[in-house]
């Protein structure tokens, strides 16, 4: 699919630092480093690398619950970055949702799960009093989680992994937002329920003009869903193009691992076949941040950021080695 027109959401030089303790020097941990990608109108975008490489650091600015050093997020246009927080909060969370990483921690463990997809749905003037109960059950049945009327009266504890899951997915589309950031959303769950959580987004693009940005270890999935992938290391941009161009010809070399670790069904959580390592993101070298785990660096690598190469149409690499097209 080739969405035509300005992006619904631009991510533009996005630097997000935390300070560390320490002494004689206070450090600071670079968790995003100018990171720039597109969301188009009705696509689904797969931020995807390995644990620590800043993803839920994104959702979460691009939710606006992280705070940015500098760099643009622009929502239409506007950057909510420069937004005042508070005001636009509700008009904010109307148009775009974050589904988090860990779903017990997101939901109320003293409310039944119905009632967070009914207070949404009235706090946004999307029920009324006598409408709100059939909705919260369209919704849960939306996601498979029936019989609904009694999956809504359920508390947190009472569900498994895979059901609270669906249910914060749920809560999410509730409000029908323009964009939803979610975060590692299939992780608990088995593979045909994944399945079927997979084809819900899918459903949700292609119905509307809504977009997705799936944060994900796992390639299979960028694979199935994606229109974009955007993969990261050590909290910069490696590689950024469409999925089938990402996938099926990686050029980054860190890309390529990844996809060959996909294909043997290992995905991210086997070890890559890189020098020993990981993410470095508090003292960070002046070259590629992927240079000290790469099998093909060179001195150059090494020493130097690594330039910004279009491999082909709309596909583009940050690497020494990458050769224009
Ligand atoms: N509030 C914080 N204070 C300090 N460091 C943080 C904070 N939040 C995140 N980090 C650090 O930022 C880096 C990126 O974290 P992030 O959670 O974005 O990674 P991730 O790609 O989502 O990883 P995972 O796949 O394990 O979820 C990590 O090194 C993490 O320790
Ligand atoms: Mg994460």
């Amino acid at each position: 699919m080739t969405p035509n027109g300005p992006p619904l959401l631009s991510v533009e030089h996005l630097h997000i630092a935390f300070p560390l303790g320490g002494w004689p020097k206070r450090r600071t941990l670079h968790a995003v480093r100018d990171v720039s990608f597109n969301v188009a109108r009705g696509s689904i975008v797969a931020l995807v690398g390995e644990s620590g490489s800043g993803k839920s650091t994104i959702g979460r600015a691009i939710a606006r619950l992280q705070a940015a050093r500098s760099g643009a997020i622009r929502l239409d246009g506007v950057d909510v970055l420069q937004t005042e927080p508070r005001a636009a909060s509700i008009a904010y969370r109307r148009r775009v949702q974050l589904i988090f990483q860990d779903p017990f921690a997101s939901l109320n463990p003293v409310h039944p799960i119905g009632h967070p997809i009914a207070r949404a749905l009235l706090l946004q003037d999307r029920a009324t009093p006598q409408t709100v109960a059939a909705q919260v059950e369209r919704v849960l049945e939306s996601v498979g989680l029936t019989p609904a009327a009694d999956m809504a009266a359920r508390f947190p504890y009472a569900l498994s992994g895979g059901q609270r899951q669906r249910a914060a997915i749920a809560r999410a589309l509730a409000v029908e937002p323009d964009l939803i950031v979610a975060d590692e959303p299939t992780s608990m769950l088995d593979v045909s329920i994944r399945m079927d959580v997979l084809a819900l987004f899918r459903r949700i693009r292609d119905e509307g003009s809504r977009s997705v940005v799936l944060i994900t270890h796992d390639l299979a999935s960028a694979r199935i869903v994606a229109d974009r992938v955007v993969v990261l290391y050590a909290g910069q941009v490696m590689e950024d193009g469409p999925a089938e161009s990402v996938l099926s010809h990686p050029q980054h070399p860190y890309s390529q691992l990844l996809a060959a670790a996909a294909q043997r069904g290992g995905g991210l959580r086997e070890p890559l076949p890189a020098h020993p390592g990981a993410p470095e993101v508090i003292d960070p070298g002046p070259g590629c941040p992927f240079a000290p785990r790469c099998l093909k660096a060179t001195a150059t690598c090494q020493s130097t950021p690594p330039p910004t190469v279009s491999v082909r149409s709309d596909h583009l690499v940050r690497c020494h080695l990458a050769e224009s097209a």
